[in-house]
């Protein structure tokens, strides 16, 4: 059976991955591709359970190694019962973060050894690499911005978007950096501009990528 493809998003707070994961699903169903569209932290059952404690911040107090080591047996769980089950069948699973995220927001701005981080990613994933991975770039002022504009009113900002801007700001430095590492997996997106631009910039890549990779799937479900 023809393998699926694996696709990311990643990026600060408020860039708009959501928005964009569920048009880019759409216009991939539309084409007849088989979709699968997940999240991090979270996917799978076992990792939703580990979810509210990572981002209510029940975890903080026990430091960031506690905290790199729970979104990675969440990731160990959703890469096992969701990603390779659906990429195994021909899927193209859509995962609104990823491991790039832990090697941002725990590694960088959580100051873990790149060693520990690097051992803690290799358990997690397995070798699930994804193919594509889209970094969402936006200026974290403006992030976080539409994110408190998004938020329901009874809401605070959650674990992680609580912390000061020069975090925020060192994570996007961070994601830049890892796209500049590796330009074979990842693509950088403006994500400042208007939601149907960066809608026709994600569309135009992940269909160039799909025609480079997976000629075989889009053929047989034509
Ligand atoms: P969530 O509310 O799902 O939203 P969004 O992706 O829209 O920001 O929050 C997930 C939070 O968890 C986000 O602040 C990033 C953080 N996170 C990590 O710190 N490490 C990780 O490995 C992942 C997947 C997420």
């Amino acid at each position: 059976m023809a393998r699926g493809f694996f696709i990311t998003f990643e990026g600060g707070e408020g860039a708009g991955k959501s928005t964009q994961i569920d048009r880019l699903a759409s216009k991939l169903r539309a084409k007849k591709y088989d979709v699968v569209l997940t999240r991090e932290p979270g996917g799978s059952p076992g990792a939703e359970a580990v979810r509210h404690v990572l981002l209510s911040g029940a975890a903080e107090p026990f430091g960031p190694e506690m905290e790199a080591l729970l979104f990675a047996a969440a990731r160990s769980d959703h890469v096992e019962q969701v990603i390779r089950p659906a990429v195994s069948r021909g899927a193209i699973v859509l995962c609104d973060r990823f491991l790039d995220s832990s090697r941002v927001y725990q590694g960088v701005t959580g100051g873990l050894d790149d060693d520990f981080m690097a051992s803690v990613e290799r358990v997690a994933i397995n070798g699930m690499m994804p193919d594509l991975t889209l970094i969402l770039d936006i200026d974290p002022r403006e992030g976080l911005r539409r994110a408190t504009a998004r938020r329901d009113k009874d809401d605070g900002p959650d674990r992680f978007e609580k912390e000061t801007l020069a975090i925020h700001q060192r994570r996007r430095d961070a994601f830049l950096k890892i796209a500049a590492a590796e330009p074979e997996r990842c693509i950088v997106v403006d994500a400042s501009r208007d939601p149907a631009e960066v809608e026709d910039i994600v569309t135009a890549a992940v269909f160039a990528a799909l025609a480079e990779r997976l000629p075989a799937t889009r053929t047989a479900q034509a």
